[in-house]
Parts: structure tokens; sequence; C-alpha cells
């Protein structure tokens, strides 16, 4: 059987298949499709209600041999990785295969010279660097766990996420170029690193040669180490449910959960979904704009690409420098002929000059992309007509940091586009809709909770060092299912459109921000009596944040700051409200249904308002928003 469907009835005959026995199904394709040093002895061993996942029990292999060397040896010269820096006079770097894989073997000896074994977890406060996706690969190929930290995010939510997993190791940067910005990430970690007891070392790449404070018993300069290190690296061998990874997301409560993802299970659904969803060609230059510190980083520019062979491009900048056509620049001079971006980007990139996209050919372009968000049908259209000129199928594809990979999409080329709606999911997945009396709703029409009732390789296994925040998070809602957290509905032909979260996560511009979080930082001003942080819908960003706040003395631009020094400036909120009193109910608790209306301009739909403690301030509150 073919795994990558190449046609309508490939496709709906792989989903019948993996219905049928999903055992059969993923073991085959994990058979005949990457190296393994051990074969399994059982394919999944799974009991969601306990939120227990396992896959491939018994086989040993290295991701990175998958990802590296059996394209060295089959390809050695076939370009695995195209660098493009943040000014475009500085030249790219391509690195072939055979190149990659000496890289990431020299790092993986000098991070075995400091002293990092298999099993310690090391974090990444990088930007988008070549160093960063060979200090990644360099820890998977010896087995340490590793935890990217984006380089948007402010020192105390670095310190949290490096001691949450007790990280040894830092990787940082003395800056990052960030379109016509530089940001101190060395000065950030250092502030970080005063909270972490638990860091002994730090690596340093030179990136910006900004002026930094050396603490010379704790760093290291990368360039120092880096030399001197030979390619000769084996791969250590490691269980199929040896963690790979930890990557942080955020939670209804203010603590971010440390998703862990296994080794075996994440390579063979990334890859898989890669391949289908995209439908990538030997020779084609394929391009995911996201950042290495989020997971569509970590899945479709790193480890999926990778481990299918493809050609994959990171671009260190954004996509407004020096000007909005830098996307489309790019475009053009690496003839790239897969993209892969966000709605929000492409809402930004749709209010500007239409000739910054025109003066550029775009015609190597085959296929387009979309991730993070619901895209709504206007920049769906622009997309089609302007950057894909009608030609190029456009993938809608929805999954979470929790899936490791694509879970609905349609298959570019193969099914067909709907917009607005992420469509089917991908053979192998299998969906379920919940009622609000908790239970599965049968008819095809239908709008509910969106679940997961059978296990796939791609999932996360844990909360690292929480499983029981796991289990109830994702497994005791709906017992038997995983709950997505997002709402969704279906069609009469199945197709799934995601109507958004239904929990206290808001998606930001693609980012998820907790506003539980938000609120916990707010609150720790003196001058805040109370807040509530709701998230509304917004013309660009998909979704802002607005902060209620009850607090004496305080400016909007004072929160604004606070927030975004504590948790990075992605959290702050776009509006800051100060108000008399906050709507609760008679037993207390704030009313954010309500302020999320108000936020939204929907004061015409507030519903019934009397039943509240204090039903007054919501007049109130409207009035200042006038
Ligand atoms: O609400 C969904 C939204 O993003 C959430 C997952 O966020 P994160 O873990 O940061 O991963 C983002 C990249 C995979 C989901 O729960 N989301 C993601 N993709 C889509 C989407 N909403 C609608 N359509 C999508 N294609």
């Amino acid at each position: 059987m073919n795994y990558i469907a190449q046609t309508q009835s490939d496709f709906e005959n792989l989903s019948q298949a993996a219905v049928n026995n999903p055992d059969a199904f993923w073991s085959r394709y994990a058979e005949e499709n990457f190296n393994w040093h051990k074969k399994w002895s059982t394919v999944s061993n799974c009991d969601l209600t306990q939120g227990k996942i396992s896959w491939f029990e018994g086989a040993q292999l290295n991701i990175t041999e998958n990802c590296l060397d059996r394209h060295a040896a089959n390809q050695p010269n076939k370009t695995a990785l195209i660098w493009e820096p943040n000014e475009s006079k500085e030249p790219a770097i391509e690195y072939s295969y055979q190149e990659l894989l000496d890289q990431v073997s020299k790092t993986a000896n000098m991070l075995k010279e400091m002293g990092v074994q298999k099993g310690d977890r090391i974090c990444m406060y990088l930007p988008m660097v070549p160093e960063l996706a060979f200090s990644v690969l360099a820890c998977a190929r010896i087995g340490a766990i590793h935890s990217v930290v984006f380089a948007g995010f402010s020192a105390q939510s670095l310190a949290d996420r490096i001691n949450d997993a007790s990280c040894k190791w830092v990787i940082t940067a003395d800056g990052g170029f960030r379109g016509n910005k530089i940001t101190p990430l060395k000065k950030i970690a250092d502030e970080a690193l005063a909270q972490c007891d638990c860091v002994e070392k730090v690596l340093v790449v030179q990136r910006t040669q900004s002026d930094i404070e050396w603490n010379a018993s704790r760093d290291i300069w990368w360039h120092d180490q880096f030399e001197k290190q030979t390619t000769d690296c084996p791969a250590e061998i490691m269980d199929a449910e040896d963690k790979l990874f930890i990557l942080y997301t955020s939670g209804s409560t203010g603590k971010p959960k440390g998703m862990v993802h296994s080794s075996a299970g994440y390579m063979v659904y990334t890859t898989y979904s890669f391949l289908n969803v995209f439908q990538c060609r030997r020779d084609d230059v394929y391009w995911c704009t996201a950042d290495i510190g989020w997971i569509t980083g970590h899945s479709y520019i790193l480890y999926g690409p990778l481990s299918a062979g493809a050609t994959t491009l990171m671009f260190e900048g954004t996509p407004s420098y020096p000007d909005m056509g830098k996307f489309w620049e790019i475009v053009e001079k690496h003839k790239v002929n897969i993209f892969y971006t966000a709605p929000t980007a492409i809402r930004s990139l749709a209010t500007c000059d239409l000739a910054l996209v025109n003066q550029y050919d775009l015609s190597s372009l085959r296929v387009l992309g979309t991730v993070g968000e619901p895209i709504n049908e206007e920049a769906w259209r622009w997309y089609d007509e302007h950057i894909g000129k009608g030609n190029c199928p456009i993938v809608d594809t929805w999954w979470q940091t929790e899936t490791g990979g694509i879970m609905i999409s349609n298959l570019a080329g193969v099914t067909p586009a709907i917009p607005t709606m992420a469509t089917l999911p991908l053979p192998g997945v299998q969906l379920a809709l919940m009622d609000t009396h908790n239970t599965e709703i049968n008819e095809m029409e239908a709008e509910g909770a969106l679940c997961i009732k059978a296990a796939w390789p791609g999932m996360a296994r844990t909360i690292y060092g929480n499983h029981q925040r796991f289990v109830e998070t994702y497994y005791s809602t709906y017992p038997g299912y995983y709950f997505t957290g997002d709402g969704a509905r279906r069609d009469a032909q199945g197709n799934y459109r995601i109507t958004g979260r239904m929990d206290d996560v808001v998606i930001v511009s693609g980012h998820n921000l907790g506003t539980a979080e938000i609120e916990d930082c707010i609150d720790e001003l003196p001058q805040v009596i109370e807040a509530a942080v709701v998230g509304y819908p917004h013309a660009i960003k998909g979704n802002a944040i607005c902060a209620y706040l009850c607090a004496e003395d305080l400016t909007e631009k004072e929160v604004k700051q606070f927030v975004s020094d504590r948790l990075g400036p992605i959290s702050k909120p776009e509006q800051v409200v100060f108000v008399t009193a906050l709507p609760k109910t008679r037993s207390g608790k704030i009313m954010r249904r309500i302020l999320r209306k108000i936020a939204a301009g929907e004061t015409d739909a507030l519903g019934d308002i009397s039943t509240l403690l204090n039903p007054d301030c919501v007049k109130d509150i409207i009035q200042i928003m006038a």
C-alpha cells in the first residue's frame, strides 16, 4: 500500500485501512519507511481513560539517523536546510544532508564534552539561526531532551520553563536579529538565570556582536568549542518511548504545560503527515515560516521534512522587514514550491499594496498552507488569488502542540479544499464531536466539543513532571477520548470547521496565550485590586487581549509594559480598561463571558444580567469603553 495518498480513492482506502486495523496500518508504515535498530514487540499500548500512551514498544532507533544519516548516505549533496538571514545582503547558507549531519555531529560532540548525557534537559533560547537547528538535532542525536523556548519570551517565562524541566544547560546567543531590532537574548537569559540554580553551563552563540556581560565560570562561547569537534558522533540508540523533547504551551491555569513528545511515534507521525498534507516532491523547496520555538517549527521545519528527505528553509527575520514584500522576495529567491504560514501573517500582508507581491516571481509556488488559527474567508481568497494565482491548493491544517502533527487538513491537490474549513481528518485520525451531556454526537451534521477517539503515534505522552494534570486536562472531561479544547462544526459530508477554543486559551496572532497566566501576572502589580483578562476578535491578529482592571494609580502603559517585561511582548494586552468593579455571580465568580462580549462590541447580546451580584457595573463598563 502506498501510504501517501495520491488520489481521492487512495485517501479513502487509507482512511478505511487505518480504521479497520490501526495497528497493522501504523506498523507497516513504520516498518517500510524508517530505519530501526530493533523492531517493536507491540505496536500500540494505549489506554486513553488513563492518559497512557505508548507506541512501538520494544523498538530502538535514533530519530536523527532517519532525519540525516540515511539521506546523507543516499543523496549526500541534496540540500537539507536553507538558512535565509534577516538581512538579504548577508548570504543565505545551504547545508547538504552530509553537511547538516556533520554540523549536528560536531554540536553533539560539543555537548558531550560539556558533560551532557542521555536524558538530560537542555534549554535553547535562540534566534532562528542554524545553530538552533543543530542544537535541537544534536540533543536528539545523544538522547538529551530539548526544551526550546521561543526567543520572544521574557526572562521570567524563560526562568519558569528552565526550572520546570530542571535544565542543566542553556544555549543562547548574544542577541537575535528580528527586522530592524536586536533582541538582547543573553541579557534576558542572564536575568532568568539569576533564578535558576539548576543551570551549570551556558553556551553562547555569537550572532549580533552585542556587548554582553560574561560569567566566566558559567558561560562558554559556542565558536570556541565548536570548531575543534570532530564530525564523528555515533547516534545514541534510543527506546521508542524515550523522551525526545519538552515544549511548553499555555493552559487554562497560570502555569504553562511542558508537553512531552517521544521518539518513534513522533517521527512516524510527523513524516507521514508532512508527506500526505503537503505532497512534497523530490526536488521541492519547502518553507514553513514558523519559529522553531513553536511546535510548527519542531514538526514542520525540522523533524518532518528532514525525515522525509526534503529541502527545508528557515528564515531568521520577519515578514515586515525591510518591507512587507519580504516573504515574496524569499519565495522568488529560493524558488519555493511549498509555502506554509499563519492566517495572521496572511491578513497583515493582505492589507498592503499589491505591488509588494506583484514585483516578485511567485511562479515556483505549487502548494500553500496555513496553520495556527481559523482562517477567515477573505484572507483565504486573497492568499488563493494573489499568492497562489488560483493555481495552488491551500491546505488549512488543524493541529496542536499536543497532537505532534497535523490532524485535520485537506491533502494538497488530492482532497478538496473548502475555504475556512480544515476539512477531513488524516487517515488514521478518528474524530468525535461531543454534546453538552458529554456524549458523542452520532449525526453527521453537528457542532460540539472536538475530541479524538483513537490513539495516534504523534500524540503527547504527558505533561513534564505532572501526569495528573495531563490526565485531568485532556482525558477526564470525556473519558476514553482526548479532548482538544476546541469547538468544531461538522457538515453533512464530514468536513470540520474549527470554531475556536472552548477554554481560557486565546489564540493571538497564532500564539496560544492563557488568560489565567496574564491575569496572574497583572495581579502581581501591587496597585491592582482585581483583574480579568479575556480575548476578543481582532481584524489582523485573529484575537486580541483585553484586560479589565480594578486598580489605583496605574496607567495603561504601565500595565502593558509590566506584562511585556514579565511574559514577553506577545502577551501584552491590546486594551487595558480601568473599571470600578468586575461583573460577578452571586457566588463571586467573575463573569468573563460578559466581559468577552463587551470587548467584542456585542453589547446587545449580553443575555440576562439581572442575576449578577452587581449588574450595574456592566453599564458602567460599557460606558467606559464607548
Ligand atoms: O485552537 C486551535 C488553533 O491552535 C490551537 C493549538 O495551538 P498550538 O498548540 O500553539 O499549535 C499551533 C500550531 C499547530 C488549536 O487548539 N488552531 C491550530 N490550527 C488551526 C487552529 N484553529 C483553526 N484552524 C486551524 N487550522
